[in-house]
């Protein structure tokens, strides 16, 4: 049976639709008891198109569009907006695209969302890939900056652009909420609920310790996705954040 939780606790998890075909993503997501969000990521978006978003909203879903934006000011604007206007609540930017493109892709946001008479939706910046390691940054990228210091540098330079929040680690939280007061979005993927698989999550939290450190929302995937019962999967995530 599943465990019982709050609506807000499951305004917290975002489900992460990835490694499914379209018809999949949209039938998982219509099985699933109390999801309130879902993550729509490239693999999905490339196959589906825009038309997932709109049919997820259908489902009276609301949508993370993870396409990570990384152009010049002028498409980052561009798109932002076409994604604002879709009905996208939580929209992917890198970081390092620089001010100039991280205002602009603001700016596309707010221009979107007003042409369809919708809120305007949350950027959340993107700093450094969980892919990543330092000595590697070193290597390849001549970034000779720790990767802590510099997610703390991007995350500072997307607030100051004006963006809504951050993506990052469940383990950067607690020095990011530190930086950056409510309402700025801390949204954490790398979530393992007690007694679950890692898998190629490297450094990984459980639901509560991540919110208790500062998260404002998690992204769960594969623990609630490959889940026998997804369901009672993300329910108990829930449950785990119901006090
Ligand atoms: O691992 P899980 O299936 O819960 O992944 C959820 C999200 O975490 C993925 O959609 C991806 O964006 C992100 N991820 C990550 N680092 C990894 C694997 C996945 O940040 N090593």
């Amino acid at each position: 049976m599943a465990s019982s939780f709050s609506a807000e606790s499951a305004e917290r998890i975002i489900v992460a639709l990835d490694g499914m075909a379209p018809d999949q993503a949209l039938a998982f997501s219509a099985q699933v008891e109390g999801l309130r969000w879902v993550k729509v990521g490239l693999e999905l978006f490339v196959q589906a198109g825009p038309d997932v978003v709109m049919q997820l909203r259908d489902q009276d879903l609301r949508v993370f569009l993870d396409l990570k934006f990384h152009d010049i000011p002028a498409t980052m604007e561009g798109s932002c907006r076409r994604a604002a206007a879709l009905g996208a609540e939580l929209i992917t930017v890198h970081a390092c695209a620089g001010t100039e493109a991280l205002k602009a892709a603001q700016a596309g946001a707010v221009a979107g969302a007003a042409s369809t008479g919708i809120a305007t939706p949350t950027l959340l910046a993107v700093t450094v890939l969980t892919s990543w390691e330092e000595q590697r940054l070193q290597r390849e990228l001549a970034i000779e900056q720790g990767i802590a210091d510099r997610v703390l540098q991007l995350a500072q330079l997307a607030a100051t652009a004006g963006v809504g929040g951050c993506v990052c680690s469940p383990l950067e939280v607690a020095s990011l909420r530190a930086q950056h007061r409510r309402p700025f979005a801390l949204v954490t993927p790398g979530i393992r609920p007690q007694g679950s698989a890692v898998g190629d999550q490297v450094r990984v939290m459980t639901p509560p310790d991540a919110i208790a450190a500062g998260a404002s929302q998690l992204v769960i995937g594969r623990p609630i996705t490959q889940s026998t019962d997804p369901t009672g999967a993300f329910a108990q995530c829930c449950a785990a954040l119901t006090t």
